[in-house]
């Protein structure tokens, strides 16, 4: 059988994308065939370079239609099946998303991971903002992508409640720990084959 191919898009530090390449290489159904940044000197694309993955830099340019089209190019020569998002400060065109899903059988298959009981805290800064409002708990939303900003259909949430005196910084860990849980716990239903996919076809 085919391995699922994951395309993993990241700009920052790249705690998840790494949890996310470690697990995959633990599992034999699923692989993450590359990394792609739209950042040079990102964090993620040296965790990428560490644990062999394949990794590119498509960087920013004022030209939004001509960044996603070279995106696409990349999922498509590399017959992606499902985009995970972790820490992709970009939103995605319903343009770039009808595209991705056309070859897909119209199935959606972008995900994301956000640090909040979405639709609470959408955005950046949501733990923070979450703890300045002393929330008794919080938690994180693991979503299909749409074209809006942490709008689209939830698929699973994990909660976190915040404990008396505790710091944001601790907090936070907290938080990055339960979203590494989250979203590798999401990759090993997909490879048990509990999340359905539509194979990579050209339309
Ligand atoms: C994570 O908190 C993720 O939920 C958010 O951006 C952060 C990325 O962190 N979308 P990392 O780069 O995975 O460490």
């Amino acid at each position: 059988m085919n391995k699922i191919r994951i395309a993993i898009l990241a700009s920052g530090t790249g705690s998840n994308a790494e949890a996310l390449m470690k697990k995959a290489q633990s599992l034999n159904s699923v692989e993450v065939t590359f990394v792609l940044s739209d950042k040079a000197g990102a964090g993620v694309l040296e965790k990428a370079q560490n644990l062999s993955v394949r990794h590119f830099v498509v960087a920013k340019q004022n030209d939004r239609r001509e960044h996603e089209q070279r995106v696409l190019n990349l999922l498509r020569e590399y017959r992606i099946d499902w985009v995970f998002l972790a820490g992709y400060m970009r939103l995605l065109s319903p343009e770039f998303l009808q595209t991705f899903s056309a070859w897909h059988r119209g199935s959606s298959q972008v995900v994301n991971i956000h640090p909040s009981l979405l639709p609470a805290y959408p955005g950046v800064d949501s733990i923070r903002r979450a703890y300045e409002d002393r929330v008794n708990e919080s938690g994180v939303t693991l979503h299909l992508v749409d074209e809006g900003m942490d709008t689209g259909p939830h698929l699973m949430q994990s909660r976190l409640t915040l404990e008396a005196g505790e710091s944001l910084a601790d907090w936070s860990v907290r938080f990055h720990k339960l979203e590494h849980q989250t979203y590798t716990q999401f990759l090993e239903l997909m490879a048990l084959g509990q999340i359905p996919t539509s194979p990579f076809e050209e339309t």
